[in-house]
């Protein structure tokens, strides 16, 4: 009988910290996630993120967003991907947590990006969630370089990358919200410079996602 993890074997990727689970998002992680995004995430007089998704309306916010994880999903290739993780806090969706890479095998690099719902910010999670998916990509895809960038007033995610071992690369002027222009700072950070946590992570499906992503 084909089961689900024959259908798309990254369903079955799992990474564990201290407090954390992180795993591709599912259908039936959708809801949660919303409400984790509708509980709220940033003042909404800023805009942390470069597409202006917070802004929308929320019958429109619902909608965009599972329409946005699925189109992720489809367009995973060896080589080329974007992975969001589900961040649950004691089985509960509090976030999201992205990593991206295009053609892996030569750039050795990713990308990532990340929210958590308010009530469980600036309780070192974000770090905890960067920290863990940088030891995903370093240790168990052989990733050699990180990079992410955040507005240039954003202090808790900058605070994430510096704490990690980012060091800032270029500044990038963007138009997140119409009309407004938003100073990114980009930060990179190569393998031997990681301030590796105290931790490890525990991966599970490590080799049917590497069979997928490499
Ligand atoms: C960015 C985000 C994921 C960070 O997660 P977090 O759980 O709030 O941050 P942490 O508690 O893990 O903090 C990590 C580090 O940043 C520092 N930091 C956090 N918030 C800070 C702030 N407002 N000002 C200064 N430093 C801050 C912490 O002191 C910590 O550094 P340390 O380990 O050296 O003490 C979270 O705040 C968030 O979702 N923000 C809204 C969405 C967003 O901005 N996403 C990123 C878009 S680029």
């Amino acid at each position: 009988m084909t089961t689900l993890s024959d259908v798309w074997p990254l369903f079955d990727l799992r990474i564990r910290s201290p407090r954390l689970e992180l795993r591709p998002v599912r259908d039936e992680d959708l809801p949660g996630v919303i409400d984790a995004a509708l509980a709220g995430i940033h003042d909404p007089n800023v805009m942390p993120f470069s597409v202006p998704w917070t802004d929308a309306p929320r019958e429109v916010l619902i909608r965009e967003t599972a329409k946005h994880q699925w189109r992720i999903r489809t367009s995973v290739e060896p080589d080329n991907w974007t992975l969001n993780f589900v961040v649950r806090h004691k089985g509960i969706p509090i976030g999201i947590q992205d990593m991206t890479s295009r053609h892996f095998s030569i750039t050795r690099s990713v990308t990532t990006g990340s929210w958590l719902s308010r009530d469980y910010q600036g309780q070192g999670l974000g770090k905890e969630m960067r920290a863990a998916v940088l030891l995903f990509a370093f240790d168990h895809l052989g990733a050699e370089v990180a990079e992410s960038d955040a507005a240039v007033w954003n202090q808790a995610s900058l605070g994430v990358s510096r704490s990690l071992g980012y060091q800032n690369s270029g500044i990038k002027r963007v138009v997140a919200r119409p009309g407004e222009l938003t100073e990114q700072q980009g930060v990179r950070l190569a393998r031997e410079d990681f301030i590796r946590p105290a931790w490890n992570v525990r991966v599970e499906g490590l080799e049917a996602a590497r069979r997928d992503l490499l």
